[in-house]
């Protein structure tokens, strides 16, 4: 809901189309989602690394990155998550307006907020599920946080005390298990590739 009143929406002069035959590729938004530790960023930030050696303009978003800026302001309860996703979705609609692939790299936990984003974003919003089992995060645990969260230190822990709603129908179901990063890069680099968005 718009709170403010006494706006008004003005069409930009230079269009998306237009944007987007300059930079000429095609826009899309990776919604990476998964567990803590599951790999989301890592091979989120090696298919951006791909896409950019090949000549791509693309822009990632990494959880913990915008939550020391844009959305420092935002804890995880359930209501900051929901708006932690909010923005997200939004800042990816513009850059995807901007004519660049972008990445996003969020546990994003409940299927309504991706879904909002799916609406949102529109036709180019391509989820990426990262299937890693907890056991299989809790074992890596990267950041030392799921023993803090087993110990009570962390409340509201993602797969420990707060839910993750894994997607049914992910464009990319992406089971890591046996795969190195190279790999699993790749078969998000081959869906870009099978959709036309890159060549
Ligand atoms: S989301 O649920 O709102 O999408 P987001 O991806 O931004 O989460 O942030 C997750 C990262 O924050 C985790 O990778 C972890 O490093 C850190 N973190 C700190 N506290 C928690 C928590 N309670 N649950 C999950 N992740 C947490």
């Amino acid at each position: 809901m718009i709170k403010a009143t006494n706006i008004v929406w003005h069409d930009a002069a230079v269009t998306s189309a237009e944007r987007q035959e300059k930079l000429g590729s095609k826009p899309c938004v990776l919604w990476y989602t998964g567990l803590s530790g599951s790999g989301k960023s890592t091979i989120a930030n090696a298919v951006d690394r791909m896409l950019h050696n090949r000549g791509y303009y693309t822009y990632l978003l990494d959880g913990d990155n915008v939550r020391h800026g844009l959305n420092k302001d935002l804890g995880f309860t359930d209501v900051d998550r929901v708006e932690n996703i909010r923005r997200i979705s939004e800042i990816s609609r513009l850059f995807n307006d901007a004519g660049l692939i972008v990445s996003t790299a969020f546990i994003s936990p409940f299927i309504t907020d991706r879904e909002a984003a799916r609406e949102l974003i529109g036709t180019d919003f391509i989820e990426v599920f990262i299937d890693t089992p907890l056991s299989e995060c809790e074992k890596r645990d990267p950041k030392g946080l799921y023993k803090k969260a087993r110990a009570g230190e962390i409340p509201n822990f993602t797969g420990i005390d707060s839910p993750y709603e894994a997607p049914d129908s992910a464009e990319v179901h992406l089971e890591t298990d046996g795969k190195n990063i190279e790999e699993a890069a790749a078969e998000v680099v081959d869906y870009l590739i099978a959709n036309s968005y890159i060549k």
